[in-house]
């Protein structure tokens, strides 16, 4: 469709084709994109056919190879030696057919630990080890780019849910919020209890007494007619009662966006957009 686009444009599309490579040495994380049967890329068995086709169509350039094979990497390490294996391919790829690329997108990929928020990837390293592997096996004149998205942006999103419940059942204590999965979807997308901070609020406009919870380990859940709607649970809390603000951060990526805003038609949160300066 491209070529005939391009043609009928008499222009030339330069195109960059994914690629989904199965490698020995993959250490595989919990959200995996390739490395194995998926629906994303041209499978790299696929890729000599691929290229011949490519050579029948001047109106087609192909510029690089992008790759994205998994998400949630945590291990800067690993994160490395995947950079490396792509690099070591596509410099492979382009002796093998004679290919003269000008740039190979390595995708995103690097995670989030929200299980324990205190030990997020190892940016320094990270860099300081592409830095040294550009130097080492980097080809000449052929960019190297990624493309971030949750490490980017979870950090710049704060998901923020009143109390309005808190309920106790068969030994279990449930802080109900006004909100859920159909706004913040991450939880229980990537089956994690997220991280919170409870923030009071003092006032308490009801006759009957506030109920509290006090050095105890709570679910955090939302208001929707499923067990599904968790976004924390075994969390230990100091303190929290009705009508205080639950603060989860990390809600900046794949949150609002995932989340199946109009289940039950409760009403949107409101949305700022805080200036950084
Ligand atoms: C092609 C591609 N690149 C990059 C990303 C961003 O991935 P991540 O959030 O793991 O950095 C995605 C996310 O699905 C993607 O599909």
């Amino acid at each position: 469709m491209m070529a005939d686009i391009a043609a009928r444009a008499g222009r030339t599309a330069p195109v960059s084709l994914r690629i989904n490579l199965t490698l020995d040495t993959l250490a595989e994380t919990s959200l995996m994109m390739g490395g194995k049967p998926t629906p994303f890329g041209i499978p790299a068995q696929q890729l000599p056919e691929c290229l011949e086709w490519l050579r029948a169509r001047p109106e087609i350039r192909l510029r690089g190879f992008h790759f994205h094979l998994l998400s949630h990497q945590l291990d800067a390490a690993a994160h490395l030696q995947l950079v490396a294996a792509y690099l070591e391919q596509a410099r492979r790829w382009c002796d093998d057919h004679g290919l003269d690329i000008d740039h190979i997108n390595v995708g995103g990929g690097i995670g989030i630990n929200y299980r324990q928020p205190d030990r997020q990837f190892d940016w320094p390293a990270f860099s300081a080890g592409l830095s040294a592997l550009l130097n080492e096996r980097g080809m000449p004149g052929v960019a190297v780019r990624f493309e971030f998205g949750r490490y980017m942006t979870a950090a710049c999103g704060y998901y923020a849910m009143q109390v309005i419940d808190i309920k106790r059942s068969h030994g279990k204590t449930f802080v109900v919020g006004r909100g859920g999965s159909h706004h913040f979807r991450t939880p229980y997308a990537q089956g994690h209890s997220h991280p919170f901070h409870v923030l009071p609020v003092d006032e308490w406009p009801y006759s009957f007494a506030r109920p509290y919870a006090e050095d105890e380990t709570v679910s955090v859940v939302g208001q929707l007619c499923t067990p599904k709607d968790v976004l924390a649970f075994d969390a230990q809390v100091e303190s929290v009662r009705c009508n205080d603000v639950l603060v989860f951060p990390y809600a900046g990526a794949y949150a609002w966006h995932i989340s199946h805003h109009d289940f039950l038609r409760h009403p949107h949160p409101a949305q700022w957009y805080l200036p950084v300066e």
